[in-house]
């Protein structure tokens, strides 16, 4: 199958020298990251905001809150066997602190429905089908490629909530959101880039095309769940497209293997 994409050096001559982040570097940050969270000013009622600016955000923040929660069972039977197969007892660990992070974002919007008086929803449609593309195949690989275009989505979408509503309390979850989404998404791009860098180029660039078709499909659908929100934040389509492909882009920068010194 030829030359494997990991040992090319084609983009690593052009940047500077980079490795993946070791698990022990990955739990520092995590520990790190656990002790410089927000204060996020609550208030003794609802969130300092009146119920007709929720208006436009309402329906998507449940929807996004319900997203945000998960058990991470699967998430964490995948890591387990990665851990296993690479020898890296510690990636369990690595992935169990980045549940507890995405659960206290999901604990974060839960509060912002309560005290703005929102129910909580038990299904969403957007939720159930990603739930569903990640559970149908356990491969970590399959697994993390729709959770980092989601994850790179939902950096566009915070900051449209940011600045869709003036509530202070609101804006600083979206903020510490944002901050965590950051290293969550270069996690991800490591992961994969390990995954990657075995692959021929052939095969390489098949997947890279896969990534396309399916980035172009989920971020449609967001589009189509959360367009009301995200254009309260004032993201037409157009904007929209071209920020969430921004963003993607650099993503598969940082997944390619390449990119990346593996002595
Ligand atoms: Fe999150
Ligand atoms: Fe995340």
């Amino acid at each position: 199958m030829g030359e494997r994409v990991g040992s090319s050096s084609e983009v690593r001559s052009r940047a500077e020298t980079r490795r993946v982040r070791s698990s022990q570097e990955w739990l520092d940050h995590f520990h790190g990251n656990a002790a410089r969270q927000r204060a996020i000013p609550w208030q003794e009622n609802g969130i300092g905001v009146d119920v007709a600016e929720l208006a436009p955000i309402r329906r998507s923040l449940q929807g996004w809150q319900l997203g945000e929660t998960s058990d991470g069972r699967h998430l964490a039977a995948a890591a387990d066997r990665f851990a296993t197969e690479t020898d890296d007892p510690a990636y369990r660990e690595v992935i169990a602190l980045f549940i507890r992070e995405e659960q206290r974002h999901g604990a974060l919007l839960g509060r912002i429905l309560d005290d703005a008086g929102i129910p909580r929803r038990q299904t969403d449609w957007g939720d159930s089908l990603f739930r569903r593309l990640r559970y149908s195949i356990t491969n970590i690989e399959v697994w993390t490629t729709p959770v980092v275009m989601v994850e790179t989505l939902a950096m566009v979408y915070y900051n449209a909530i940011r600045r869709a509503t003036t509530s202070p309390v609101i804006r600083t979850v979206c903020a510490q959101i944002l901050a965590d989404e950051v290293p969550h998404v270069q996690l991800q791009c490591e992961r994969l880039a390990t995954l990657l860098a075995d692959r021929s180029r052939t095969r390489f660039h098949l997947t890279m095309i896969a990534h396309r078709v399916l980035f172009a499909v989920v971020m449609a659908l967001v589009w189509v769940g959360h367009h009301r929100a995200l254009r309260a934040g004032g993201f037409t389509w157009n904007h929209y497209r071209k920020a969430a492909y921004a963003k993607m882009n650099r993503a598969w920068q940082r997944m390619d293997p390449r990119r990346y010194d593996w002595t």
